[in-house]
């Protein structure tokens, strides 16, 4: 009897729908119970084959139960996708809003104040040039008037990068300052000129707490018509009393390089007894900073500049030192350990 096959069946589709754990199962449960190929579209079907009567009966019971099938199947759907979509939402859940133990990097101290030199002298009118670590000897050395029996030349203080023959244009070198940038610009822009050049060095010497065989200089360059030791002088004062954030004095010491003419040793006023004398100072009240002087005349005729028309001041400082005074750093070393505790401090 078709009632009660049509029974059966709901019964058979009830368990089976209520037996569905996920949405997966929904599509095959459709297909076996409810779609075009399903036993209870073969009922529909063979209701046409009824007598008139049996049909009116059992007709309605049919319909019934694929109406209420189909509701169930509907609410069980919308139910296993909520629940799915809970589930996900919940094991996916992230707070935005939280804060993860992220350390931050933080700027080297040499960049740090390699930077603040750099807005200073900028805003001063000076530009930021640059040159190559490995130098011609002769940049590095002829052209700016150093005679080639210099000691600076021989093997303890240069790091030679060819084996070194008679010409020095052919003789390449780590530079040993950054004053070989001087000629490279002088050639390249002419006169006026005024740049400076932060960069890195190198020298063939023992490493221990105050020494490294590569540092950070600045060197300083400024040629143009009049220029004289009181430009140098207003210029490095400036430069000093911005950085330090304080009213800095600049002294001159003759001294020699071969560069310069007349050569000086500049120093500035302890900041931290103002040059009364303390500890740091050696209580001499003056804190030893850079060379300087005035461009030699044949520096400026290696960069292809007419002194009798121009002159100009050069200076060249150890940044690395000033960072360490800066920063109260007593060990080179230390800015170039990659120590996380020591770094960290920046
Ligand atoms: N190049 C020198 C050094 O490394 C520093 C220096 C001295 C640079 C005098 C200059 C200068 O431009 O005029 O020790």
């Amino acid at each position: 009897m078709l009632v009660h096959r049509a029974s059966d069946f709901e019964k058979k589709a009830r368990d089976a729908l209520k037996k569905i754990q996920k949405v997966e199962g929904l599509g095959v449960f459709y297909a076996n119970f409810l779609g075009k190929k399903s036993e209870l579209n073969d009922f529909l079907k063979s209701l046409k084959d009824l007598p008139a009567e049996e049909k009116r009966d059992i007709a309605p019971v049919i319909q019934k139960i694929r109406t209420e099938l189909q509701n169930d199947f509907d609410a069980k759907q919308a139910f296993l996708r909520k629940k799915e979509l809970d589930e996900r939402l919940a094991s996916d859940w992230l707070d935005v809003t939280k804060e993860f133990p992220i350390k931050k990097g933080s700027i080297h101290p040499i960049s740090r104040v390699q930077r603040r030199v750099e807005e200073i002298f900028t805003s001063m009118g000076f530009e930021i040039a640059d040159g190559p670590e490995v130098e011609t000897e002769w940049r590095n050395f002829d052209a700016l008037n150093v005679p080639s029996s210099h000691p600076a030349r021989d093997m303890q203080d240069t790091f030679w990068v060819s084996s070194r023959s008679q010409d020095p244009h052919e003789n390449t070198v780590l530079r040993t300052h950054t004053s070989s940038v001087q000629i490279r610009k002088m050639m390249e822009y002419g006169a006026p000129v005024r740049i400076i050049v932060p960069g890195r060095v190198y020298r063939n010497e023992a490493v221990d707490a105050s020494h490294d065989a590569t540092f950070y200089q600045v060197e300083g360059l400024l040629v143009d018509k009049g220029i004289s030791l009181a430009h140098l002088k207003g210029t490095i004062q400036a430069m000093l009393s911005e950085l330090f954030e304080k009213e800095v004095l600049v002294r001159f010491r003759p001294g020699y390089f071969p560069f310069v003419e007349p050569g000086l040793e500049v120093d500035f006023s302890c900041l931290l007894c103002n040059g009364k004398g303390c500890r740091v100072c050696k209580h001499s009240g003056w804190v030893e900073f850079m060379g300087a002087g005035m461009v030699h005349p044949n520096v400026l005729r290696n960069g292809g500049i007419d002194p009798e028309v121009y002159s100009g001041f050069a200076f060249g400082f150890g940044l690395t030192r000033l960072v360490m005074m800066q920063y109260g750093i007593d060990d080179i070393r230390l800015l170039f350990s990659q120590k996380k505790s020591f770094l960290s401090q920046f």
